[in-house]
């Protein structure tokens, strides 16, 4: 339980269609009414194709659209398939993800994605900026050394630190049920906020309805980014709700 300001991400990844958007009123409706929604953000980033129904849908609420990646070039150009920051902006998105580790396994760099994130400053966007380990480096203890990297080559050069929320998320817990220690989630978004000095730290991987109130009781986790329990409304209320009852 907390009366903190919190946030909560909805990465759809590559699910939904614009069926899916009839799912969101539930959703709408509870927020609407929620006496703690001062005290929350709310950013639905579903797949690109979604964006604009979607801000469509938000139009009267306060609930925020972002998008799950972005090109790192801020001027239009010859990019097959790319996507710039500017033109999510001009679709509606206020917010992208950027560093995703399912993007940083498909190559994307550190180097890159400091790009990314510069590049969509510039274009008026906020960033989520996602850093975490694998499941090898976990265990053979190299998790702060992998985040400090990622965090110094990931935000070299950048002072606009308002803009962007990091979110901890870690590898082997994104889809698998899994959730770290307590303690050692504790101790890591601590490591993340030294580090990253004045920084949101949200924690993503595996929540869900049922290890929230475990979650919750971390009491230096400033949201979280939700993946597959986002694409369910009843599950996405019961964490938002669970947070603050
Ligand atoms: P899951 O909640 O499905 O584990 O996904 C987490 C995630 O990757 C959010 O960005």
């Amino acid at each position: 339980m907390t009366n903190k300001y919190m946030y909560f991400i909805a990465n759809w990844k590559m699910f939904g269609s614009l069926n899916s958007l009839k799912s969101l009123d539930k959703f709408i409706k509870f927020f609407k009414n929620f006496k703690k929604n001062t005290y929350s953000k709310i950013i639905y980033c579903p797949p690109t194709t979604l964006i604009n129904p979607m801000t469509k849908k938000f139009k009267k609420t306060q609930i925020q659209i972002g998008a799950q990646n972005c090109h790192e070039n801020q001027n239009y150009g010859a990019f097959t398939g790319s996507i710039n920051a500017k033109m999510l902006k001009s679709v509606g998105a206020t917010y992208v993800i950027i560093g995703h580790s399912e993007n940083r396994k498909e190559g994307e760099t550190d180097k890159l994605i400091n790009n990314k994130i510069k590049s969509a400053l510039k274009s008026g966007l906020k960033v989520i900026f996602c850093i975490g380990e694998t499941l090898k480096e976990k265990k053979t203890k190299k998790t702060k050394k992998l985040l400090s990297k990622q965090i110094t080559l990931g935000l070299n050069k950048i002072k606009n630190n308002k803009n962007i929320i990091i979110a901890y998320e870690p590898i082997w817990s994104i889809g698998s049920g899994l959730i770290p220690k307590k303690k050692e989630l504790f101790e890591t978004i601590n490591f993340i906020k030294k580090k990253a000095k004045n920084y949101k730290v949200l924690y993503g991987g595996s929540v869900n309805p049922k290890n929230i109130n475990l979650l919750n009781l971390i009491n230096n986790i400033d949201g979280y980014m939700i993946g597959g329990a986002s694409q369910d409304p009843k599950k996405f209320i019961d964490i938002i709700k669970k947070t603050y009852n």
